[in-house]
């Protein structure tokens, strides 16, 4: 049987690793799409490189999001069943001062993709990774009905690539799908989405790297699910016999002060002695206040529900990022042990 073909725009980053490797495992054919940078940012794939690579499973191309025909030569070139978009610009406090960037990669690039499928191949699925970002306002418990009420230029953009998905899926027939996840992490995280910054904060800590962590309002409330459950939701929309918008989210939601809480208990620390909260530095123009997803639909028609709850996830990162400064668990809680006791 012919190997199915996937494009997956956003290679390098968290989602897009994981994906690959599970489509790689699907024994899908894949085609990463990632953006030429000055320093080659590979990390999070170079074992699927090492693997797939030469038996030309996985390909990888350089591709300018804000060139269409960058992206359609590739589309005509290789004819892919599944598109992924999971490029942008991910990170809503640094949207605030890069918003016109922020548009152009995650909504004008998508307008850019879909019209290329459709222009030059049709019958390609599309998936475009929409945010609970776009709910805003909006109060919990947020599903697939809930009103948009962004309050970033982050969360409008993705509202707007929302929309520009299911304008291609009415309109032009396109197999167009918008999977609506809520936060998501794992020890792929970027350093500076806070969950990432207070693991990888505290094992500098306890590697005698940094004294303190320093965060901006940790009252805000998240729903954070593990990137590997959410990539299977991802390809499950995909899969589904039509094109929908669907929620995905594990339906509890935490404060920042909880994450902090349960990361600081694995090595038994206090965390209110290594932890300065409220600094301007980190403060936003305007808040999402709290997010919980109600993912009954991708429940019931995907079949799809996590398997990682929070105290998983946090273990999860914490224990990868121990690694990185050498220290196994028993190691942090000795150290742990002896800072308590100083003054
Ligand atoms: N993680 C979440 O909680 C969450 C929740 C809802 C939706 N989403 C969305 O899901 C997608 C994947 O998220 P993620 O957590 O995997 O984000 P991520 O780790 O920040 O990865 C973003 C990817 O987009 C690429 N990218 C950024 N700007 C680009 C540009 N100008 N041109 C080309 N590529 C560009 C990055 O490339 P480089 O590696 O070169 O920077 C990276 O591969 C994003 O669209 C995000 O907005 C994420």
């Amino acid at each position: 049987m012919k190997k199915k073909i996937a494009f997956i725009t956003g290679i390098t980053g968290q989602d897009g690793s994981y994906l690959a490797e599970l489509l790689l495992k699907k024994k899908y054919k894949v085609h990463g799409l990632l953006r030429r940078t000055s320093v080659l940012n590979i990390e999070r794939i170079q074992d699927i490189i090492n693997q797939y690579e030469k038996k030309g499973q996985l390909n990888l191309h350089y591709v300018d999001l804000t060139d269409t025909a960058s992206i359609s030569n590739l589309i005509i070139k290789y004819r892919p069943d599944e598109f992924y978009n999971l490029a942008a610009m991910s990170h809503v406090g640094i949207s605030y001062f890069t918003g016109e960037a922020t548009l152009n990669i995650n909504t004008v690039a998508s307008y850019r993709i879909q019209e290329s499928i459709l222009r030059n191949h049709k019958r390609c699925k599309f998936y475009q990774a929409s945010s609970s970002e776009m709910f805003g306002s909006s109060p919990p418990p947020q599903n697939e009905m809930t009103p948009f009420n962004p309050q970033s230029p982050y969360g409008i953009s993705k509202v707007a690539a929302f929309h520009t998905t299911k304008y291609f899926r009415q309109a032009h027939g396109l197999f167009a799908s918008n999977g609506i996840l809520f936060n998501h992490e794992s020890p792929r995280r970027g350093l500076n989405f806070v969950t990432r910054k207070i693991t990888h904060s505290l094992a500098r800590i306890l590697s005698g790297h940094e004294k303190k962590i320093y965060l901006g309002n940790i009252s805000t409330r998240r729903d954070w699910g593990h990137s590997k459950d959410y990539v299977i939701g991802i390809w499950k929309i995909l899969q589904y016999k039509k094109p929908e918008d669907f929620v995905i989210s594990t339906g509890q939601n935490y404060s920042i002060e909880d994450f902090i809480k349960k990361v600081f208990k694995i090595v038994g620390l206090n965390w209110k002695k290594f932890v300065s909260t409220n600094n301007k530095k980190f403060m936003r123009p305007s808040e999402v206040r709290s997010l919980r997803g109600d993912s009954t639909k991708a429940r019931k028609l995907l079949k799809w529900k996590p398997k990682y709850n929070l105290d998983d996830l946090a273990k999860d990162m914490l224990m990868n990022d121990l690694k990185l400064y050498g220290m196994s668990l028993e190691h942090a809680k000795k150290i742990a042990k002896k800072l308590s006791k100083k003054k």
